[in-house]
């Protein structure tokens, strides 16, 4: 049988950008600098559950800051919009994740993708939850993937000992009141829910949950309602990339999210997760092959929310 185009297309992708060596694996969690810069996975998941990679893709790394848009779309299923927009904004910073920076005037952390937006998102986790909060999220994110992941334990370990920046936006946090009393809690919490250890696999098939309106493709379990998923694409799509948003929604033009173990995900809306590994990354945090994957992909399939390739809206297709 001929090889399916999509295989064809991400083996090529593969093959051209494994020479491509630019970027830094990440070092300021220590134990994420033992990451094999050479592995770079590329994997497809459709809406209809079928699955396409190429490379490294079953190669375990900590999903770091790609749990962010989970936890927020949790908190907004279990308390609304009102309580959790009273605790973290929608607007992009234009800083790096890390930084220590809330919106002036509400004092709230600018969205939930920087790391002060996702501090707080996690602390209302913990305050409804308790000490289920990290099982929780941990049950949800295993549902998205389709199989029960674990954390990495020396990662947690070593951000644990080393995250005093995070410790220092926890107790802002706390000091203007976006956070409950129990900070240092929460941060455990966020701390582990960043060593959650997933594959390219699992989290294209987290992309495809989101882009298959909440509903795992593989497994068909909910995740998610579909109005919360609306909530998370947006915030992907304007903050999910940090302070390099603005030019990977007009360059790619797609919601998606990275982390610092180098991996990414984006979001075809009903139709397919992407999901790349690769350690190298860019001095946004981004991995520097992900991005340019992502990109040769858009551009190739005709992605980006506004080519003209792109039909648009099923709905409106099916009344016009
Ligand atoms: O809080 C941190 O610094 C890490 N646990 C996660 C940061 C991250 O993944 C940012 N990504 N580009």
């Amino acid at each position: 049988m001929a090889k399916h185009e999509l295989q064809y297309l991400i083996e090529t992708l593969h093959t051209e950008y494994l020479p491509i060596t630019t970027g830094q694996v990440a070092t300021y969690i220590p134990e994420l600098g033992r990451a094999n810069p050479d592995n770079l996975g590329i994997c497809l998941v459709t809406t209809d559950g079928r699955v396409f990679e190429a490379g490294a893709c079953d190669e375990p790394f900590t999903i770091q800051s790609i749990s962010k848009p989970f936890t927020f779309g949790m908190a907004l299923s279990e308390l609304g919009h009102e309580k959790v927009f009273r605790h973290v904004g929608v607007e992009p910073s234009g800083e790096p994740f890390n930084s220590i920076e809330l919106q002036g005037g509400t004092n709230r952390p600018f969205n939930p993708m920087v790391n002060a937006g996702a501090i707080a998102v996690t602390a209302l986790l913990h305050s409804c939850y308790g000490d289920e909060a990290f099982d929780r999220l941990l049950e949800c994110m295993s549902t998205a993937a389709g199989r029960l992941l674990s954390i990495d334990q020396s990662v947690y370990e070593s951000e644990s000992t080393t995250g005093h920046r995070n410790r220092a936006i926890a107790y802002l946090l706390l000091n203007f009141g976006m956070v409950h009393n129990l900070a240092a809690e929460a941060l455990d919490i966020y701390f582990k829910q960043c060593s959650i250890l997933v594959t390219c696999r699992d989290l294209a098939t987290m992309a495809a949950t989101l882009a298959n309106m909440g509903r795992n493709p593989t497994t068909d379990k909910s995740v998610f309602d579909h109005r919360f998923v609306k909530d998370m694409l947006s915030i992907m799509f304007t903050c999910g990339m940090y302070d390099y948003s603005g030019h990977w929604a007009y360059q790619v033009g797609v919601p998606a999210k990275s982390g610092v173990s180098g991996g990414l995900m984006a979001v075809i809306n009903r139709q397919l997760g992407i999901a790349t590994y690769s350690p190298l990354l860019d001095d946004h945090g981004n991995s520097v092959r992900g991005i340019g994957v992502c990109a040769d992909l858009a551009s190739r399939l005709g992605l980006h929310a506004f080519d003209a390739l792109n039909s648009g809206s099923r709905y409106l297709d099916s009344v016009l």
